[in-house]
């Protein structure tokens, strides 16, 4: 049986990468690289990076999965997100029975853990569904972007007893959650916390674990401002960003 790892490779330091991410690495005999045709050529150079210092002794191949073309016209949420996760798995069934002979390992890396706002264990669970590809399924888990944001502000992201929130920019338009006091927002195009009460404290990171890291925290009314001008300067500069942040209520 062909054997098949997700591996979470960590949200942007290679030395967020846990002694079994190596070890699963050292294993692989064909990484599939899948190209979303975003333009972030330095996170696609981070992982053949990564895969040329630990990965399999040198004795692996790489293997490009082409996305297969969206309908552009329609948002990436509801029913476009099924159809086209749909024609992915079907493209990735194929790779997997022509590119995987009989015990080759193939790896797929994802960026921070695949537990968090990633299609990858998805599109799997519908290739078993709906292809004849058989594999046995290994998950490593990796430094999300979520740990890596408590660790440079040096903070827990859970008051004692409490709940935490893990949600994206677009629900929080809707409007604070209810009952929460603690809040993490990923995917977040429109600096969403500046429609919500400014006393609520923010600790925000971009590029976290990279070079080009930035840490700002405060109130939103004391740094909001901050938040958005240094992050739409940032974004210019790079053409693209990654930004994550925790939004606080003190417990009164
Ligand atoms: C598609 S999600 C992938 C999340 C990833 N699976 C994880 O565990 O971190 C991409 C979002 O993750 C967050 N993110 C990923 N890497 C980041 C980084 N190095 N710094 C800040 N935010 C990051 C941003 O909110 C970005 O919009």
């Amino acid at each position: 049986m062909r054997r098949l790892n997700v591996i979470g490779i960590g949200a942007g330091d290679p030395e967020y990468l846990t002694v079994q991410a190596v070890e699963a690495l050292n294993r692989t005999d064909v990484f599939f690289f899948t190209d979303k045709g975003e333009d972030k050529s330095e996170l696609l150079h981070l992982r053949s990076e990564i895969c040329e210092r630990y990965a399999g002794r040198g004795q692996y191949r790489i293997v490009e999965i082409p996305d297969p073309q969206r309908d552009l016209a329609e948002p990436m949420y509801g029913h476009a997100v099924g159809e086209w996760h749909e024609k992915r798995a079907v493209l990735w069934g194929k790779l997997l029975e022509s590119e995987l002979a009989d015990r080759d390992v193939g790896a797929f890396l994802v960026w921070g853990d695949p537990a968090f706002y990633d299609s990858t264990l998805r599109i799997f669970d519908l290739v078993q569904a709906r292809t004849t590809c058989e594999f046995e399924l290994e998950v490593i888990p990796g430094i999300s972007a979520i740990q890596a944001l408590a660790a440079r502000h040096k903070i827990s992201l859970t008051q004692i007893g409490g709940s935490l929130i893990i949600t994206t920019g677009r629900q929080l338009l809707n409007g604070w959650p209810e009952g929460a006091t603690d809040v993490v927002v990923m995917l977040d195009a429109h600096c969403s916390f500046r429609e919500l009460d400014d006393s609520l404290s923010i600790y925000w990171g971009a590029f976290l674990g990279t070079d080009d890291e930035i840490l700002v925290s405060g109130t939103i009314a004391d740094c909001g401002a901050q938040i958005e001008e240094v992050r739409s300067a940032a974004r210019k500069r790079k053409g693209w960003i990654f930004d994550t942040y925790l939004l606080r209520q003190q417990e009164r």
